[in-house]
């Protein structure tokens, strides 16, 4: 009996150990992407559910768009995806999405 009320509480423990760290964002994704997409891309944020943002570390997804079209999606805009063309250059979203594909190795 003991034995096993034990159980829980040792699972539970021992997950902080088992869970991977969170992923380090760049700056400019912690300043423009974060509060949607969240650091792990999973899009769990209260704005990113809100808005049923995508789970951009979902490797299905990430295979079947080209780098072209995560670029134009950044830069203008994509259903309730903001447009940051104007506030972000072409190498801060050429960064971006690397990042992104870099979510996506992740597995999930
Ligand atoms: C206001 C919330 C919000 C913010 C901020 C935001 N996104 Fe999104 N994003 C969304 C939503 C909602 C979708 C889903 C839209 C869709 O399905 O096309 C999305 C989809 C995407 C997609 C997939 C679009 C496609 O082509 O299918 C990419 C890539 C993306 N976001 C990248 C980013 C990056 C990078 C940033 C930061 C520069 C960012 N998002 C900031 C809400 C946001």
């Amino acid at each position: 009996m003991k034995k096993t009320a034990l159980l829980p509480v040792l699972a539970l423990l021992a997950l902080p150990l088992g869970a991977a760290e969170p992923a380090k964002r760049s700056a400019a994704w912690e300043a423009n992407c974060t509060v949607c997409h969240g650091d792990d891309g999973r899009s769990q944020t209260e704005e990113g559910l809100k808005k049923k943002a995508r789970n951009l570390a979902d490797p299905k997804w990430q295979a079947s768009v080209s780098d072209g079209r995560l670029t134009s999606s950044i830069q203008r805009g994509h259903d309730k995806m903001p447009a940051f063309g104007r506030k972000l250059n072409a190498e801060q979203v050429k960064a971006l999405v690397a990042e992104i594909r870099a979510l996506g190795k992740q597995g999930s």
